[in-house]
């Protein structure tokens, strides 16, 4: 549907965090999700709505993959157990942990108020904690899996936005990422990160568009802000999460992989 890496996950199972999308169209988790099954991963679609998580798994078997979705809310110690419970039943094992749950907030530290800031580290940070405390284990068991979690630009760079709290646990992510990473490299288990700079999913129309006058205003301005001149997109998350998750990338570990058209190295 979007990547050309057939046959590079054959035999794998995949668990996705996050593989439906807040609208219609492809967010970067769905695209990951179907990315994975192209690429020959069996896929648990896992998101907070059943209806999403079941949307993804049903594209996956209209191409001829095998995927199902499960209902879990990534911030449940206990949910996310139940949805790794229900990857080791269907598939007997867990070969790549995909952490795409992430959520934006507006403003600085004066304008973002004290539940705003402990939901954003919860939702963006803590889950990542949980899926890797439950799905670690079965990994070192098989004494193989990747992990893939998705970062942000703007967890290491100003982007432009003032949303300190994203920054935050976005810069979060990547220091647990590598602590992960690691700690768990000798026992064959690697962990990255993707950092997509500026993205045109269905996401930024609900979380990104409060920054702006209207969608026209913030689709100009963050085309501009890309040196390419126009955001990327799911697939360009998907294409490198399957890389990342396939035995071509066996000897990285620990990175932090900009998917940004080079927004990271540009100085204004
Ligand atoms: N679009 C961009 O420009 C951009 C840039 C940098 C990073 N990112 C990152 O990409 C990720 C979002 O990608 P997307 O396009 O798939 O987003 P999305 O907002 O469409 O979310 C994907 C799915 O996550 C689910 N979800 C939300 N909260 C959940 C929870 N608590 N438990 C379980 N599921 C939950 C939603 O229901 C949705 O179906 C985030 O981590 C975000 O920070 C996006």
């Amino acid at each position: 549907m979007g990547t050309e890496q057939k046959g590079k996950l054959d035999g794998r199972v995949a668990i996705v965090f996050g593989a439906g999308s807040v609208g219609d169209g492809w967010g970067n988790g769905k695209a990951a999700a179907v990315a994975y099954a192209e690429a020959g991963a069996r896929v648990v679609c896992v998101d907070r709505q059943r209806a999403a998580a079941q949307v993804t798994a049903e594209i996956i078997a209209g191409v001829g993959g095998d995927a199902i979705g499960v209902a879990a809310d990534v911030v449940s110690l206990a949910e996310v157990q139940a949805a790794v419970a229900a990857a080791l039943e269907t598939y007997g094992r867990i070969d790549v942990l995909h952490n795409n749950v992430g959520i934006t907030s507006q403003g600085g530290p004066v304008e973002t108020d004290e539940a705003t800031w402990d939901r954003v580290m919860t939702v963006n940070v803590k889950s990542m904690f949980l899926t890797s405390k439950c799905v670690l284990p079965i990994m070192e068991q098989q004494g193989s899996g990747a992990i893939v979690n998705i970062g942000a630009l703007g967890g290491v760079r100003w982007t432009g936005y003032a949303y300190c709290a994203y920054a935050a646990s976005k810069g979060a992510v990547n220091s647990f990422t590598q602590s992960v990473a690691l700690q768990y490299a000798a026992r064959g288990i690697r962990a990255n990160c993707i950092l997509p700079g500026v993205m045109d999913t269905p996401h930024i129309y609900q979380q990104i568009s409060g920054f702006y006058n209207d969608h026209a205003e913030m689709v100009a301005a963050r085309n501009k802000l890309s040196p390419t001149g126009r955001m990327g997109d799911g697939w360009d998350v998907a294409r490198a999460a399957v890389f990342l998750a396939s035995d071509d990338a066996r000897y990285i570990n620990g990175v932090e992989l900009f998917v940004d058209g080079g927004m990271h190295a540009r100085c204004g």
